[in-house]
């Protein structure tokens, strides 16, 4: 079965949508803020126009189906970002998506299984981890992460509630509907660059874990104050920064990598020693082990730091996601739409966490990158030529091709012979 995409309407798609929260040359759609609401009802609207029945559910997920089946293979990503971020991080995946609904509707929505896109709530966690395509997949509960906060304190369940989905359904996955899933992303580093090749087939994605290490001391007058009588969290803080940076650097394992992206010392003055040191700590690898190993490094370093500082510390656990492994049946389908399509392709892991890491397990899940310019994402900068982003559409819609196809094929039953 084949239907034609149409890259120049992507491209144009991708533009419009880089305009809500100024995202074209870095902006923000920060999960459940406004810019992210008015993209999802701006997406639901495109998906309406394509014929597609559509749904925003309770936590924001956006879903397209096309109307004919009743099973379906999923094919999307997210839309929201993290702060001044890049224009095609997420968007990339659910603009070709859509696209590639349009042209199976387009073709008489051909065979019996149908397309439905999706565009997940909050997949960088902002606010909490994955969490639309956690929630769709069941691995979490709402009432287990209601309570959860942004960076500047934004509380999840206030601000669901604010955008007025508190009290709608928060759908669940099917695996009896939904017969797979498929997502585009950009690669977000330097590997298919360096390598001079368009497409890179995703064989898994690392495993991430995050937590806030907070350091609890004592306000007093930074200069009359001896310094052994202090109790200075900022102090723990940067002495704990040291230490697992050094402990990473020696034993942190075989592609490791962490960031100690955000830190808050209050009350944050000159003059005051500090009271509270709260720091913001990721790291990922290829194996739950080694996560588990890092987790036990910060335990020990962290209550060391506040030893020697005279503080106390608390560790509060931000979101922990397994090393996913993609479907064998899915880097077949993307390695042979790739060579029908005579792209050049390769297989590689993923670094950057997506989507697909809940849906692994659940149903057949394959992902394919294109090359990210100067491997930079995450940054204003980030960006893809428009001959790359046009490529993964068309081996995209390859793949979804073929595994429409043998989805429709009679299974083989088997006999039993007397
Ligand atoms: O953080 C990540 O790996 C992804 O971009 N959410
Ligand atoms: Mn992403
Ligand atoms: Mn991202």
């Amino acid at each position: 079965m084949t239907f034609e995409v149409n890259g120049s309407r992507l491209l144009q798609d991708l533009k419009d949508l880089a305009k809500i929260g100024n995202v074209g040359k870095g902006g923000s759609r920060l999960a459940l803020s406004d810019e992210d609401m008015t993209t999802r009802r701006w997406l639901r609207d495109r998906m309406t126009e394509a014929g597609l029945v559509t749904s925003i559910d309770g936590i924001g997920n956006v879903f397209g189906y096309t109307p004919r089946a009743d099973r379906h293979l999923l094919v999307g990503s997210h839309t929201d970002t993290v702060p001044m971020g890049g224009w095609l991080d997420g968007a990339l995946g659910v603009m070709c998506a859509l696209e590639i609904a349009r042209a199976f509707m387009a073709a008489g929505q051909p065979g019996e299984v149908g397309v439905a896109i999706v565009s997940f709530a909050d997949e960088e966690g902002t606010l909490a981890s994955l969490l639309g395509s956690r929630l769709f997949a069941g691995a979490i509960r709402f009432e287990d992460v209601a309570t959860a906060t942004d960076p500047t304190g934004r509380i999840l369940g206030e601000e669901r509630k604010r955008v007025g989905l508190e009290g709608v359904e928060i759908a669940r996955i099917d695996p009896k509907r939904h017969v797979g899933y498929l997502e585009i992303h950009i690669e977000q580093g330097p590997v298919l660059e360096a390598d001079g090749t368009t497409i890179g087939i995703v064989t898994d994605i690392v495993g991430i874990g995050r937590c806030r290490v907070t350091f609890h001391g004592r306000a007093d007058h930074a200069g009359t104050t001896p310094m052994n009588a202090r109790a200075d969290a900022a102090q723990a803080l940067y002495g704990f920064a040291t230490e697992f940076r050094n402990f990473m650097r020696r034993e942190g394992g075989e592609g490791s990598v962490f960031n100690l992206g955000g830190a808050r010392i209050e009350p944050g003055a000159f003059n005051v020693v500090a009271d509270r040191a709260e720091l913001l700590v990721e790291y990922r690898n290829a194996s739950d082990a080694v996560i588990d190993r890092i987790e036990e490094a910060i335990a020990t370093l962290s209550r060391e730091a506040a030893r020697d500082a005279g503080v106390s510390v608390t560790i509060e656990p931000a979101g922990r996601e397994s090393p996913a492994a993609m479907s064998p049946s899915m880097i077949e389908q993307l390695a042979r739409a790739a060579q029908r399509l005579q792209i050049s392709a390769r297989t590689m892991a993923s670094g950057a966490g997506h989507d697909a890491m809940s849906l692994a397990s659940l149903v057949p899940s394959g992902m394919l990158f294109i090359p990210s310019i100067d491997g930079r994402s995450h940054a204003p900068e980030e960006d893809s030529k428009p001959e790359d982003i046009v490529a993964g559409l068309r081996v995209l819609a390859e793949a979804v091709s073929g595994v429409l196809e043998d989805a429709t094929k009679p299974q083989p039953t088997l006999k039993i012979v007397p």
